[in-house]
């Protein structure tokens, strides 16, 4: 699924817009091998983007740059992702004698019945499910609908930074774009299990659930390891960045481990739970078989078992560069400690070489 193809080529980026930085990761395919060919991470300034909104264009274009120097990248294909919320999905269906052709005509005259925008307001695009099974003369497609000016604040920050936005995506698909290699890592069965991939940052975790290896429910929880970096400060009178520093070098006071540490990481895997109590609640979903997890608060230690034995299912942290290769000139052992914070770039970066 996404909203733009325009061209094929060798190399791709990927590019994750979050609530505090600027993750890029340049990845190459041959077969089923990806390569990495840069990464970089670049903070962006305060008040640049809140609550997944652009409000600083300006700002953004510039650490976009400033990542694509860092990263040392003459690629120039990016792919972004316009987030959850400012999309509307749905399922509809169509005769199934109206050939692909003719389904972008037909998804344009039936969208305003669907979408509670305007359609003025609105990027549309399509995916062809396949044939409708309760009804042989229908087949199934799902729409989707992007707010333009959310997809234009991020398309032509990209085009400011000299970039050229070969696919815009929706975050979420990031996942399951990810998810065969998930699979590969770890033995799970793509086209039977249901996952959840839970994506745990600095101010949210993004609650996924995919079936068969498709996306078919996303949430985004307002909770992320920001409130413990916050508990850190006020217990230890730090400072935000000594805060952050402290929490990956665990240069912290003894009492950390069980006054801060223990309660955080128990808390998020009881959100976790909850969100898939309420995922089951919604209706008529699978029963979700095992946790993926991923995002900066993976890489706290021994977290998934944590997370096993709260939600009584098993939990794997997912870092997808651990089966790819490196080019010379990429610190590996670096991206292989961060990597399941850059999922998102990944999944995205992988979809602009499909
Ligand atoms: N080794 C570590 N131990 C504990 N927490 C860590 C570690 N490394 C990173 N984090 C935390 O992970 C969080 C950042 O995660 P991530 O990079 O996935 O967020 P993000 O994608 O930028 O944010 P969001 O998706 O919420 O906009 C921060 O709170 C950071 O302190
Ligand atoms: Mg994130």
């Amino acid at each position: 699924m996404s909203l733009f193809q325009l061209t094929k080529s060798q190399s791709v980026i990927g590019l994750d817009i979050t609530s505090t930085t600027v993750k890029l990761v340049e990845l190459e395919a041959k077969g089923d091998e990806y390569t990495v060919k840069a990464f970089a991470v670049e903070p962006l300034p305060e008040g640049t983007v809140f609550e997944r909104e652009i409000k600083n264009v300006m700002a953004l274009s510039e650490s976009v740059k400033r990542c694509l120097k860092k990263a040392r990248t003459k690629c120039k294909q990016a792919v972004v992702a316009v987030p959850d919320q400012a999309v509307v999905t749905k399922i509809i269906d169509a005769p199934a004698e109206v050939g692909e052709f003719d389904l972008e005509n037909y998804v344009n005259d039936q969208a305003p019945n669907f979408i509670p925008y305007s359609i003025d307001e609105v990027a549309l695009d399509f995916d062809i499910i396949g044939p409708d099974h309760r009804a042989p003369d229908r087949q199934l497609l799902q729409l989707v609908a992007a707010k333009l000016e959310q997809l234009e604040d991020r398309t032509g920050c990209i085009k400011a930074a000299d970039l050229k936005p070969k696919v815009v995506d929706v975050e979420s698909y990031a996942y399951e774009h990810l998810l065969p290699i998930a699979a590969q890592m770890t033995g799970f069965d793509l086209a039977n299990e249901v996952v959840a991939f839970v994506d745990a940052g600095a101010t949210t975790t993004q609650f996924n659930v995919l079936s068969k290896g498709r996306l078919i429910h996303s949430r985004s929880l307002s909770f992320g390891g920001k409130s413990l970096t916050e508990d850190i400060m006020r217990r230890y009178g730090m400072s935000f960045p000594e805060a952050g520093r402290a929490k990956r070098t665990g240069e912290l006071p003894d009492d950390y481990q069980h006054s801060l540490l223990e309660p955080f990481t128990e808390q998020l895997s009881a959100e976790i739970s909850r969100a898939i109590q309420i995922y089951l609640s919604n209706g008529d979903g699978p029963d979700v078989e095992r946790i993926l997890l991923a995002g900066g608060c993976s890489a706290i230690a021994n977290i998934e078992q944590t997370v096993q034995s709260i939600t009584g299912l098993d939990c794997q942290v997912i870092n997808p560069f651990e089966s790819m290769k490196f080019a010379k000139s990429v610190n590996k052992d670096r991206l292989l400690e961060d990597g399941a914070s850059m999922v998102v770039s990944a999944g995205l970066a992988i979809r602009g070489l499909m």
